[in-house]
């Protein structure tokens, strides 16, 4: 089929997707944009996910174009409403943002605009302790919203123990491109997901020793010479503990909310609600939390309560499971190898919150 006929075969198929609220189709209503057909039937369009459109309506729009006869391949580029622009330190001093900013505590953050210019919004998966589970959410955070249509980039910024590379199961090493004086690291694509990790670049078993200073200096590192491309989210797996390198991290991109991970029992040691605070002092929202390894031997609902004492959005809970473990032995993530075990459905669903809690931040921010 010659591709202007293709192309208004897709047309006609989108516009039979239609808006689960509104009712209207999504071509109508101005949702798909810039629907191109190249060589070999390889369709390639926007479409506008706003903050009240669910996120399946991606996977729905995708599909029909894929059941289209002689489609070879779909790309969605999908466009998140876009706040980033908003402008930051005037708000630090407003009542705007997530923390409100008491006089004398640190100052807001000042990113520099055109550091991940290409980055629609970036998540900090945290918590207050190693051990929680915190890549693991970070991991199938960003398998699962990938899995949605989403581009997705997962930076290990966890440089003490970086263990990205493990759970996608990824042991190359990353290329370098570019001119020499302007070089750039690919990250590595792995289950959709662009991936960079000092981990990758470091022999094997080699520790990790640094202090403050040299962190800063490597995520900066990481956040400008790493070539992550037009990327919707980039999932930020950050060191555990509420030190230097969070900070540094928070004060040299622009981060747009913040996940916190806990287990049952690690809620009473106060860490987690250090995290909260510190991340409310450099006036970054913080999404919600998330209950990991809940269940017979650790107890449920401590997670929850947190959330609810300190006034914050509770994701969800992610049960202790035997897929989990099995994920990161084979290297794919729950999400995607056990989709329907107990574990991989509930880190599905704290992925649609998250991302809903992240466009409601962005929504309130924007202008
Ligand atoms: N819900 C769960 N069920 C079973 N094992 C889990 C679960 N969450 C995490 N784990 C395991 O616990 C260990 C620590 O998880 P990890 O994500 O590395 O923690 P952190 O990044 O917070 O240090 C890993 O071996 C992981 O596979
Ligand atoms: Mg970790």
């Amino acid at each position: 089929m010659n591709p202007e006929a293709l192309k208004r075969s897709v047309m006609e198929a989108l516009s039979g997707v239609l808006h689960p609220h509104t009712g209207d189709d999504v071509v109508s209503s101005g949702h798909v944009q810039n629907l191109e057909v190249g060589e070999g039937g390889a369709v390639r369009f926007s479409f506008l996910l706003r903050t009240e459109d669910p996120g399946a309506l991606v996977k729905e729009v995708r599909a029909a174009a894929e059941a289209v006869e002689d489609v070879g391949s779909v790309k969605v580029n999908v466009q998140l409403p876009k706040a980033g622009s908003a402008p930051q330190p005037e708000a630090a001093s407003g009542s705007g943002g997530g923390g409100g900013l008491k006089p004398g505590s640190v100052p807001a953050p000042t990113p520099a605009p055109d550091l991940l210019g290409d980055v629609g919004h970036v998540v900090a998966v945290s918590s207050g302790k190693g051990g929680v589970g915190k890549s693991m959410v970070a991991t199938n955070l960003a398998a699962a919203l990938a899995r949605e249509g989403l581009r997705v980039g997962l930076l290990d910024a966890d440089i003490y123990g970086p263990n990205i590379p493990r759970m996608f199961g990824e042991t190359r090493r990353p290329e370098v491109s570019g001119e020499k004086g302007s070089e750039m690291i690919e990250p590595l694509e792995a289950h959709g997901v662009r991936l960079m990790s000092l981990g990758f670049l470091l022999e094997d078993e080699q520790p990790a020793i640094m202090r403050g200073p040299l962190i800063a200096g490597i995520l900066k590192q990481f956040l400008e010479q790493v070539n992550w491309g037009p990327l919707d989210v980039l999932v930020v797996d950050m060191p555990p503990g509420t030190g230097d390198a969070q900070l540094s991290l928070v004060q040299t991109i622009d981060v747009h909310g913040a996940v916190m991970v806990t287990t049952p029992q690690a809620v009473s040691t106060g860490d987690v609600r250090r995290g909260v605070k510190m991340f409310e002092r450099v006036n970054t929202p913080v999404l919600g939390i998330v209950e990991n390894m809940a269940g017979e031997m650790f107890g449920e609902g401590g997670g929850e309560r947190l959330a609810r004492e300190m006034e914050l959005q509770f994701l969800g809970r992610v049960p202790l499971d035997v897929a989990v473990r099995r994920a990161g032995d084979a290297g794919t993530p729950t999400v995607l190898s056990a989709p329907d075990s107990p574990a991989g459905s509930s880190l599905a669903e704290v992925a649609r919150q998250v991302f809903s809690a992240l466009r409601s931040a962005e929504e309130v921010k924007l202008p």
